[in-house]
Parts: C-alpha cells; sequence; structure tokens
C-alpha cells in the first residue's frame, strides 16, 4: 500500500515540498490550503509535471481536510511568514491559530499519524500542535536544524571550495537568531572545523547561519526561504516512511535531556517509523551548554504566551 502524505499549506514551502517528495516517489500527496482553487491547481500541475520524470504519485489539493484522512505523515507549513524587519516571534499570535485549526483538523482524519512541523516560530509551534492533537510527544517534530546545519554546510563550502558532502555541520538550539552551530565538533571530512578556517572566519560563518532567514527575506521582501526548508522536510518525512533511524537536527519535546524540560528545542533526533525514536545527547562544555540555555529560555517564554 502507498503511503499518504498531507501537506497543510500550499503556499511556498508547502508547494515545493510537495515537489520534493514526489521527486522521491515515496507516498502520495494531499495539500490542502485555504485558498480556493489553489491547492488543487498547484497539485494538478506537478501531477502533470510527473509523467516527464516518470513519477508514479497521486497528487491531490483540497480546501477540505476530509481529503488528508489516513495519512501517515502530517506536515503544517500553513501560515504567515517573515516580512523585511520582522522576527519568526512576531508571527506567533496570527499562526498559533492557523496551527490550532490545522492540528485539530488533521488529527481527526489521521489520528496515527507523525507530524512534522514547519510553521514559525517552529519551536512553539511544534508544542502547539502536540497539545491540540494530544498526541505521544515523539509523533511531534519540528524542522528547523536540517535547515540551519545546511546553510552552514554551504557557507563552509563556499569557503573553503569543498564539496558539501564533506562538510558535516551540527546547529541546535531554537529556531531563531540565539540558534547554536557547534562549530567544536563540525568538521569537513573528519578534520574539526576550528582547524580549517581561522577564527575570525569561522565567526563570519556562525553569524551569517544565525542570520540566515533573515538573508533570504531581506532579498526577496515578499516572502521567506522556501527550497531550502523544503528539502530538509523532506528529508525528515523519507526518513520516517523508510524507517530509516537517521540522526538529524529537528525540535523534539524535551524531557530532561540537555537539563531542559517541558519544551521543543533544536537537538540531534534519531527519526524512524514512531517519529523520534531517540534524542541523542552530546557531550557539551560549558560555553556550548550556557548558549543553549540561553536560545532555550526565548523558546520559554513564547510558549509560557501561548493559550493552549
Ligand atoms: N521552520 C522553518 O525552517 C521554516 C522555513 C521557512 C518557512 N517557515 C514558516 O513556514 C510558514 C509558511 O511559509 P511559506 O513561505 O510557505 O508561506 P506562504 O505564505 O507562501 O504559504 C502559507 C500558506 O498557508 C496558507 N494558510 C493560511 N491559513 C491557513 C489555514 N488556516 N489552513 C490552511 N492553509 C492556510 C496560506 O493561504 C498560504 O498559502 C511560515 O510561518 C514561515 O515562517 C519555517
Amino acid at each position: 500500500m502507498k503511503n499518504k502524505i498531507s501537506i497543510i499549506g500550499a503556499g511556498q514551502t508547502g508547494a515545493t515540498t510537495a515537489h520534493w517528495l514526489a521527486e522521491r516517489e515515496i507516498a502520495d500527496l494531499v495539500l490542502v490550503d485555504v485558498v480556493e482553487g489553489m491547492p488543487q491547481g498547484k497539485a494538478l500541475d506537478l501531477q502533470e509535471a510527473l509523467p516527464v520524470i516518470g513519477k508514479d504519485v497521486q497528487v491531490t489539493g483540497s480546501n477540505s481536510y476530509e481529503a488528508t484522512a489516513g495519512s501517515d505523515i502530517v506536515v503544517i507549513t500553513a501560515g504567515f511568514a517573515r516580512k523585511p524587519g520582522m522576527s519568526r516571534d512576531d508571527l506567533q499570535a496570527a499562526n498559533a491559530e492557523i496551527v490550532r485549526k490545522a492540528a485539530e483538523e488533521t488529527i481527526k482524519y489521521s489520528p496515527e499519524a507523525i507530524f512534522i512541523i514547519l510553521t514559525n516560530p517552529l519551536d512553539v509551534m511544534a508544542h502547539l500542535a502536540m497539545k491540540v492533537t494530544k498526541v505521544e510527544p515523539h509523533r511531534v517534530v519540528g524542522q528547523a536544524g536540517i535547515l540551519d546545519s545546511a546553510r552552514m554546510r554551504a557557507f563552509v563550502a563556499m569557503e573553503l571550495g569543498v564539496s558539501v558532502e564533506n562538510i558535516n555541520c551540527f546547529v541546535l538550539g531554537g529556531h531563531g537568531d540565539e540558534m547554536v552551530p557547534l562549530t567544536r565538533i563540525s568538521n569537513v571530512a573528519g578534520v574539526p572545523l576550528e582547524d580549517c578556517l581561522p577564527p575570525e572566519r569561522l565567526a563570519a560563518i556562525v553569524e551569517r547561519t544565525r542570520k540566515g532567514g533573515g538573508e533570504i527575506v531581506n532579498l526577496l521582501k515578499t516572502g521567506s526561504a522556501f527550497y531550502a526548508p523544503a528539502i530538509a522536510v523532506t528529508q525528515m518525512a523519507e526518513a520516517i516512511l523508510k524507517d530509516k533511524h537517521l540522526i538529524v537536527p529537528g525540535a523534539a519535546y524535551l524531557q530532561g535531556q540537555y537539563g531542559l524540560k517541558g519544551i521543543f528545542f533544536g537537538v540531534p533526533v534519531q527519526l524512524g517509523q514512531k517519529g523520534v525514536e531517540k534524542i541523542i545527547e552530546y557531550k557539551l562544555n560549558e560555553a556550548e551548554m550556557s548558549a543553549l540555555r540561553k536560545s532555550a529560555e526565548g523558546v520559554a517564554e513564547n510558549i509560557a504566551k501561548l493559550k493552549i
């Protein structure tokens, strides 16, 4: 039987996620959006592209949640994106209502689904989705860390002229400007990153990574990044459907790991059929732990503002 993935929000990130997922041929896809005709139109256009690349995937667009019934994975990307000058946190009040509705409706039709959350502010929206759906914490994961780490990898590759395949970067923490790029354990083909770049170049890459989302927002002016976030969601969905036990950075519900409790936060997670199978605890030094705690304080403050 084919797997099924529903994507709530058929905007830039939602439609691009459908595009990457269709190419992988791992599931039938449903796009849901509030705009009439738009998810149907994008789904049909994508369906009509697939003969060219020989992929047999059914793509459906709908304005109704009924179409999502029986999904293995629900991806929530519905909501407002940043405009220049805005922080992700500025989106919280408006997006909380949208994510609440998406979570309430999708869990009715897909009681067994794993939820991948993309809507910002990411860690807070993942928390809200878990509370609204009342599913076990391992069935909700937020996408941020794959994207932030990929940005850092891209910047290191540009700087060193080395294949991106050789570059391993690890960005943990909340999905905001206080995120924590772990330079000590990032490496280029096993060689610590700190030995590959002078401190000032490394510091510049860390800063550009932290502000990576804002850099794109300022360039686009009318929206935020979508290719990289969408491929990050695709990697997570594939790991779950194929039960790969893949370790990637993702926002998971912490229950004491890294000394933190009761918040979604970016940590290394092992993804498989159950969703978050395991949270991996790196041995961090005091400076790294203190940066994580600072990032966690911001997430906890925003979660406290949620009316659940
Ligand atoms: N976590 C990440 O790494 C990351 C990366 C990029 C974007 N994002 C976030 O993802 C969200 C979507 O970004 P985008 O670029 O796709 O925005 P977009 O504006 O292109 O698309 C959002 C879509 O959501 C739809 N929508 C609004 N309310 C809805 C509802 N109640 N039900 C269903 N659909 C609804 C809109 O009609 C729109 O089509 C934003 O909050 C953005 O900040 C997160």
